[in-house]
């Protein structure tokens, strides 16, 4: 899969370059930018840079929450201007709508290398309807669209993707680098490739399962939706919670031939909030307990056939990680990982937080900023955000 890059774009010296990012990113409870939290706008940061450095007028476009097409201040962008303002060590203007006079009068007063953020998209009420009309309104204010945004690709939104019709399209440097990771990871994976998958519901990461169950050796499942296949496999999980409508689907998969790998071991509690768990072989799980974690078992096994891989995919937390007493099967993975020199891929908000918690993410080859646009893009979909840029 090959980009329309921004290196491709021709002198940008005084151009105004529109950027579609995605700061989506949690706010903590006084509106502010926590400081693990802002793992998004840090690698846009790369692509802001170059546009600035090449003397480009750039001009952000971002969405936060769900506001429903009216203007919140709850969901104002300013805190995120605020820290990327900290992080480009240069002031962020923040424009108070998203377009309209004052944008204009802004976008006109814009000297090369300034940064101008409109305010939240998605206050405008067309947003979400991916409307051409509010496309134009947003493409007269530059003379090229970048899109750096890969986390709101799959969303098919007026500044995403009826956008790119209006204005000529390029991926920014983040975007490039997510559709050469996750491409090649599907694609062209370095073989043999692991798979590792977890987090709560089956059914969300079914179709990536699937679609992994083509290019890699081995996917190795945790978190509650590994719940769901041990039950298919007339392993007790207790009083866990599964997904019966997808037995089905599990059955499909071959459990047999050991593509497929499920915990040996887990972590138990009665309830979620306990301070400890007690770890016992599967298939041991008393009828009042949860499974939360992976057991040490597990992570050995896991660890194993991790060993011989040339490459690792992973999306998804092994167990409860919220609570510290049900995170050791994840950290354990991941200092596994980062120690490996297996190529690294890695993706999902609770996996790429733990990480970054453990202050390791420079020992992996890639992190992704995608959650849902993620696991579409692993599915084989087409997301709407890279129609016009992709070459
Ligand atoms: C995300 O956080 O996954 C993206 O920003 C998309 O947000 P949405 O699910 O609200 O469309």
């Amino acid at each position: 899969m090959k980009v329309k890059a921004i290196k491709q774009a021709g002198n940008l010296r005084g151009k105004r370059v529109l950027v579609r990012v995605d700061f989506n990113v949690p706010l903590t409870k006084d509106g502010k930018v926590g400081q693990s939290e802002d793992f998004r706008i840090v690698r846009t940061v790369p692509t802001i840079k170059y546009l600035i450095n090449k003397g480009a007028k750039v001009i952000l476009m971002a969405h936060l929450g769900r506001p429903e097409g009216k203007p919140d201040p709850k969901y104002s962008l300013s805190p995120v201007a605020k820290r990327l303002s900290q992080l480009l060590g240069k002031k962020v203007l923040l424009s108070p709508e998203v377009v309209g006079k004052k944008t204009i009068e802004l976008v006109g007063s814009l000297k090369n290398g300034d940064v101008l953020m409109l305010e939240n998209v998605r206050f405008h009420p067309r947003e979400e309807m991916n409307c051409k009309r509010f496309a134009k309104q947003l493409a007269v204010l530059g003379d090229i669209y970048v899109n750096d945004a890969f986390a709101a690709s799959h969303r098919a939104q007026s500044s995403v993707c009826a956008i790119a019709e209006f204005l000529p399209a390029y991926a920014g440097l983040l975007m490039e680098d997510e559709i050469k990771y996750l491409g090649s990871a599907l694609r062209k994976p370095k073989k043999p490739l692991v798979v590792i998958i977890g987090g709560a519901k089956i059914s969300t990461k079914m179709k990536v399962i699937k679609n992994f169950t083509k290019v890699a050796k081995r996917i190795l499942l945790g978190g509650a939706l590994a719940n769901t296949v041990l039950t298919v496999m007339g392993i007790s999980v207790g009083k866990s919670p599964i997904e019966p409508e997808m037995f089905a689907e599990v059955k499909k998969f071959k459990l047999t031939d050991n593509q497929i790998v499920v915990p040996v071991d887990g972590v138990m509690a009665i309830k979620r909030e306990a301070k400890k768990g007690r770890t016992d072989a599967m298939g041991d799980v008393r009828q009042n307990e949860l499974v939360l974690d992976i057991g040490p078992d597990t992570v050995k096994l896991y660890e194993n056939i991790l060993k011989s891989a040339k490459m690792v995919m992973w999306n998804g937390p092994m167990g409860l990680i919220e609570n510290p007493a049900f995170a050791k099967g994840t950290a354990s993975l991941v200092k596994f990982l980062a120690n490996s020199k297996a190529e690294t891929i890695v993706g999902g908000g609770e996996t790429v937080q733990i990480i970054r918690k453990m202050r390791l993410e420079n020992k992996f080859n890639f992190i992704s900023t995608g959650g849902g646009a993620m696991l579409e893009f692993l599915e084989g979909k087409k997301l709407p955000g890279l129609k016009k840029i992709i070459k």
